[in-house]
């Protein structure tokens, strides 16, 4: 059972995360960005009480020197902790994305965070890191849509559902070239569409949240944040509709290797992240639709980030200043 005072335990991971990176802001260099948001999440993770794996991470164990997936994190697996282990400590798997949107924090382009998600063992699907077709919307309209359905079917069901007109709706798609019909059929149904960069996952939350003035998020990107989407639909009641792009034999041996044989399965949120209890934490690190990035002012850092759990069912938005206990901080509101 997942005891849901680790929420701020895993909020202080993904604000610490944000922080790191946040000092690279638009410095022109991803690389970096990512790296030391991936060392601040993996130092601070080990605070955590909890015996973890990562399930989703930075890559295979022989391409990502830290939150490689089978790496096992968390107070449990602390090297700085000497001695037996006297407590027992809840197994958990756990998908991490220190930094969601490398070219945005490096550039200083908007809705970059740091993200997290916990469940119980087994209850978050170990994707390969293929590309995922995915739609995703918000309750209101969950059940009126489908990956099957044309964007312009999908979308007369958005409207009908929030009781708009097409013209109304906002759909967030990935500028890239691969979306070019895409864009052009959600164009012609006289829907607007907000293009985005990168950071189809942090689009996803916003488009399950009601006045966030995004409807849908719909195109292809990548199937870890899919997963993290998913986490995210669980808490909101939200919802994602997915399926993996497999191209090639090694396509579908890596799908293989993650025990995946069904390579045209539409997955839902409860198939992307079937956990019965949910943690998901995510801070922002530039300034975004839901959560203002992190701001530096002297003597203190102020972040902002969204704590959500299933069961019991919580969100919360939380903002924090981070006191450097040496200094005399003014605290403003
Ligand atoms: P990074 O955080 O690794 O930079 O990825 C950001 C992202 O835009 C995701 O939000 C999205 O799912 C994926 O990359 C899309 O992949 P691609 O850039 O190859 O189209």
């Amino acid at each position: 059972m997942l005891d849901s005072n680790l929420s701020l335990e895993f909020l202080r991971v993904v604000e610490q995360a944000a922080i790191a990176c946040a000092r690279t802001m638009g410095q022109g260099d991803r690389h970096k960005s990512d790296q030391v948001a991936v060392e601040a999440m993996r130092r601070v993770m080990d605070t955590v009480p909890i015996d973890g794996t990562i399930v989703i991470g930075e890559g295979e164990r022989d391409e990502a020197p830290m939150l490689y997936i089978g790496e096992k994190v968390g107070m449990m697996h602390a090297k700085n902790i000497q001695g037996p282990r006297l407590v027992d400590f809840e197994a958990v798997d756990i998908a991490v994305d220190p930094l969601e949107g490398t070219n945005l924090c490096a550039t200083g382009a908007a809705n970059a965070i740091a993200v997290l998600a916990v469940s119980e063992k087994g209850g978050l699907l170990h994707a390969p890191d293929l590309y995922m077709e995915k739609l995703v919307v918000g309750p209101s309209s969950k059940n009126a849509v489908s990956l099957d359905a044309t964007p312009r079917e999908n979308l007369q069901a958005i409207a009908r559902c929030l009781g708009r007109d097409l013209e109304d709706l906002v759909v967030t798609v990935l500028d890239r070239e691969r979306h070019e019909a895409l864009i052009a059929e959600i164009r012609a149904t006289g829907a607007r569409i907000r293009l985005i960069g990168d950071g189809d996952l942090s689009a996803g939350i916003a488009a399950a949240v009601v006045g966030s003035g995004v409807h849908a998020v719909m195109g292809t990107g990548g199937a870890p944040e899919g997963v993290l989407t998913a986490a995210a639909m669980r808490c909101l009641h939200g919802e994602i509709f997915a399926r993996l792009v497999v191209k090639t034999p090694e396509h579908e041996a890596r799908c293989r290797a993650m025990g995946i044989s069904d390579f045209t399965r539409v997955y839902r949120s409860h198939d992307l992240a079937p956990g019965k209890r949910i943690i998901f934490a995510a801070t922002g690190v530039t300034d975004g639709t839901l959560m203002r990035g992190v701001r530096f002012f002297g003597d203190g850092t102020r972040t902002s980030s969204v704590i959500m759990q299933n069961d019991p069912h919580l969100v919360r938005f939380i903002d924090s200043i981070h006191v450097d206990g040496t200094k005399d901080v003014k605290i403003r509101f």
